[in-house]
């Protein structure tokens, strides 16, 4: 089998360097960055491969090392007829490019896609759009990378067989760094400080501190779930007449530590007989919760669940980005193509 992969960040960068680690069977015959193509239609050594994350790692372009292609994935599809895409190009809710096109483009000529960007997430006819494009030519459409980094959340809720009652989470790890930044004595804009050195937070940080990251991921993870949501029907819920963690305050943290309560941004999907209510907001909760226990740039999620009589939980944890966590979650979908 045959991949391209597009986008060398840090994803793209852990995803080659776990292909090599751990001999996936299939051929990487193009890898690809904002400055173009190293493309062979025979596929890629070790050497140039261990060249390529080298040269990444230092910051260089493609073009600064190799002779490459100034082309992109979609130009380089009908010429090396690969069987995957890898799409890990950065994620843009406006235009939605270069993801979207890239993806629907493989989709329409035969060629599976995994990706951990969201862009196509951006609006429901969007995604809905993908997914048909997908089953309409048979082809796999793996986008799990692109919800909680490491936690193969999404997988898990397809092989739910039980009746789902409420999830809710967790979902955007860069507003828990700052709010457990808080909790540790910290002010919110020296968080939020920290939070963007440390890369947490993406380029427009509105995203994430509003609330609008994790609205976007729940409609994912609702649509995986077999309901219909779109963005549009997430209650963003304001705290202190604030939107997402906006409204929370360094003198609120502690006032509610006397009480024995912590605050999160909680995403919540209930399920009432079929109808679907979803929103994100700060809710106050006990210190000793599961999801106040939950800290850092962690991501968490619990599920209450009914099968028959039987209520039960389910709770997941674990680091919701970075590039090494989210890349593992890339080699599962990939393996996922090989083994169908
Ligand atoms: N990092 C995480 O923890 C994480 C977690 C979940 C989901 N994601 C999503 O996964 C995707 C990749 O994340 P990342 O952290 O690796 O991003 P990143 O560090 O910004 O890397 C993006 C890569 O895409 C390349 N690129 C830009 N335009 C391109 C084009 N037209 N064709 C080919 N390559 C192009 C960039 O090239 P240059 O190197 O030349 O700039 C860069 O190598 C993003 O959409 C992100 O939202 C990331």
């Amino acid at each position: 089998m045959n991949i391209i992969v597009s986008g060398l960040g840090a994803v793209g960068r852990a995803f080659i360097k776990l292909y090599l680690h751990q001999k996936i069977d299939a051929t990487i015959v193009a890898v690809g960055d904002s400055t173009g193509f190293l493309a062979k239609e025979k596929g890629l050594s070790l050497e140039d491969l261990e060249m390529v994350i080298s040269a990444k790692a230092q910051g260089k372009g493609l073009a600064e090392v190799f002779t490459i292609r100034k082309t992109n994935a979609k130009e380089l599809i009908p010429e090396l007829l690969p069987d995957v895409l890898i799409e890990l190009t950065p994620t843009n809710f406006d235009s939605g490019e270069p993801s979207l096109s890239n993806i629907l483009f493989a989709l329409e000529n035969n060629v599976h896609v995994v990706t951990s960007v969201k862009s196509h997430t951006k609006t429901q006819e969007d995604y809905l759009n993908v997914i048909d494009t997908a089953k309409k030519n048979n082809l796999c459409f793996f986008d799990d990378a692109s919800v909680m980094g490491g936690v193969p959340i999404t997988e898990a809720l397809k092989g739910i067989g039980s009746d789902f009652i409420e999830v809710k989470g967790i979902l955007n790890g860069s507003t828990n760094f700052v709010l457990s930044q808080m909790e540790e004595g910290m002010g919110f804009d020296e968080a939020v400080l920290l939070a963007r050195e440390k890369g947490f937070l993406e380029k427009d940080a509105a995203n994430d501190l509003e609330g609008h990251d994790p609205a976007g991921k729940l409609c994912n993870l609702a649509n995986k779930m077999g309901f219909s949501l779109k963005k549009s029907d997430v209650v963003l819920e304001k705290y202190q007449d604030k939107l997402g963690i906006l409204g929370v305050s360094k003198e609120k943290i502690d006032e509610l530590k006397l009480y024995g309560k912590s605050v999160r941004l909680i995403a919540l999907i209930k399920n009432n007989d079929g109808k679907v209510e979803a929103s994100v907001g700060v809710k106050e909760i006990p210190s000793g919760h599961f999801l106040a226990l939950t800290k850092g740039p962690l991501n968490a999620l619990s599920m209450k669940l009914k099968a028959n009589q039987t209520e039960y939980e389910l709770f997941f944890q674990g680091p919701g980005a970075g590039g090494d966590v989210t890349a593992t979650r890339v080699i599962a979908g990939l393996k996922r193509v090989l083994f169908r």
